[in-house]
């Protein structure tokens, strides 16, 4: 049987916790590997998109490419009714890839090169810029677009959230007087659509929080017709809806906040010049985020001052809990009903003291040769991979929503990790 598709017959999203399942797969591919569960991503979109079209009849998610670029998975959610949000030249080139092009990209730059932008233009993107001083580059680089957007970073009128940070400590978007400045200047650019974006939050879990957004963005479309005349076609709201990696956290209620935030809309937008004012977001970690799983062997126990635990995965493979402190839920194959009666440190291999997956974590008794499983990974996960210590990424398996499992990456060789040195005479 080729090892890139086998049939599993009746295998659905509950499987991805079975022991004889996951076994099967680690002996056929080998570990560690990420899976992804189509069924998953496809009922989530739907509910996603059906929910925020409370908000407005147009509304579109614009998925965020970075937190999944795997142009399968893309596909699904283009299917589902998605835009793609992409912020590099290979995130553009995964869009075109699949056939994605015009206002279904948003090109969402910052410090973006101008061959970048010109690609944008040339896939007639919205481009989204994230500085006042862009305005002169586009024009002396000859790239005015077609569509375009500003990037808003409101400063100190907003607290911040603590995956992003204060909105005066990011490197992003203009203030409020060059936002101003910016939409005065492109008035005679006779762009074909105008936006408006902000991103203030990331893995926020506080409904409140992205409603008042909403209203801070339509307040601000409001200001900025008043002072320049200039009308946005649409907001964008950003992506950081979050989701819940920790057990005892709850999902958040994006039913409350399509319904609150259309309620400033009404109040704010409705009757004005600006109505229909278009709504769109750009989230990827609450679409595909739950819908991934890393899975890893144990290969080694360590009895030091602490007990550990050592993964055939590192740090290489999924970076969020080295690089934040991130939480990811971790269960044990075959083990879910064993009381965690330990603690452990469950480490890779990187030459790094935090490459840790988790740090004085209660888990059942592990043994060498466990499977691990850790939870969420579907979203920034695998695709911030990297390659210190020479670590190969791993493999990226789909489940498809026929019970297919069929790899969609394959990992990296040693021929891939060599193949850009000179070599030495
Ligand atoms: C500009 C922009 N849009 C959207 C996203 C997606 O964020 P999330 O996956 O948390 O929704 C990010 C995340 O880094 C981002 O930087």
């Amino acid at each position: 049987m080729s090892p890139l598709c086998i049939i599993y017959l009746i295998m659905n999203s509950a499987d991805l916790f079975s022991h004889s399942f996951i076994k099967s797969l680690a002996q056929t591919y080998g570990t560690p590997f990420y899976i992804y569960d189509e069924r998953g991503i496809r009922s989530n979109a739907k509910r996603f998109l059906e929910t925020f079209s409370a908000l407005s009849p147009k509304y579109k998610n614009f998925f965020a490419v970075k937190a999944l670029p795997n142009p399968h998975i893309l596909k699904i959610l283009v299917e589902e009714g998605m835009g793609l949000d992409c912020s590099s030249l290979a995130e553009l080139l995964l869009a075109e890839m699949i056939g994605v092009s015009g206002p279904d990209i948003m090109f969402t730059s910052n410090n973006t090169p101008i061959d970048e932008l010109k690609k944008a233009k040339e896939l007639e993107a919205k481009i989204n810029l994230d500085d006042i001083s862009h305005v002169e580059y586009l024009e002396r680089h000859e790239t005015i677009p077609d569509h375009i957007c500003f990037r808003y970073n409101p400063g100190p009128l907003r607290s911040g959230n603590k995956t992003i940070g204060i909105p005066e400590e990011a490197k992003y978007g203009l203030t409020l007087p060059q936002i101003i400045e910016a939409y005065a200047h492109i008035a005679n650019w006779n762009c074909k659509t105008i936006g408006l974006h902000t991103m203030v939050a990331s893995n926020e879990l506080d409904a409140s929080f992205f409603v008042e957004t909403a209203r801070m963005m339509f307040t601000l479309a409001l200001t900025i017709y008043e002072k320049t005349g200039v009308r946005v076609n649409y907001v964008n709201l950003g992506g950081g809806i979050g989701i819940p990696y920790q057990p005892d956290q709850k999902p958040i209620d994006i039913v409350f906040v399509a319904r609150e935030s259309r309620k400033h809309y009404d109040d704010l937008i409705k009757g004005t010049e600006l109505d229909p004012l278009e709504i769109v977001t750009e989230n990827g970690r609450a679409i595909t985020g739950p819908h991934g799983l890393l899975y890893s062997t144990v290969i080694h126990k360590k009895s030091t001052y602490r007990e550990y635990v050592g993964l055939d995965a590192c740090m290489a493979n999924l970076m969020r809990p080295g690089m934040y402190g991130a939480y990811h839920h971790i269960s044990v194959l075959g083990k879910h009903k064993a009381p965690p009666s330990m603690v452990y440190d469950v480490t890779g291999g990187l030459c790094e003291n935090n490459d840790k997956f988790a740090i004085q974590r209660e888990l059942p008794p592990i043994e060498v040769d466990d499977l691990v499983a850790i939870h969420d990974a579907g979203a920034h996960g695998h695709s911030m991979g990297f390659n210190y210590n020479g670590k190969l990424r791993s493999k990226e398996l789909l489940l498809g929503k026929d019970g297919t499992v069929s790899c969609i990456r394959r990992a990296e060789t040693y021929a891939d990790l060599f193949g850009t040195i000179v070599p030495v005479s």
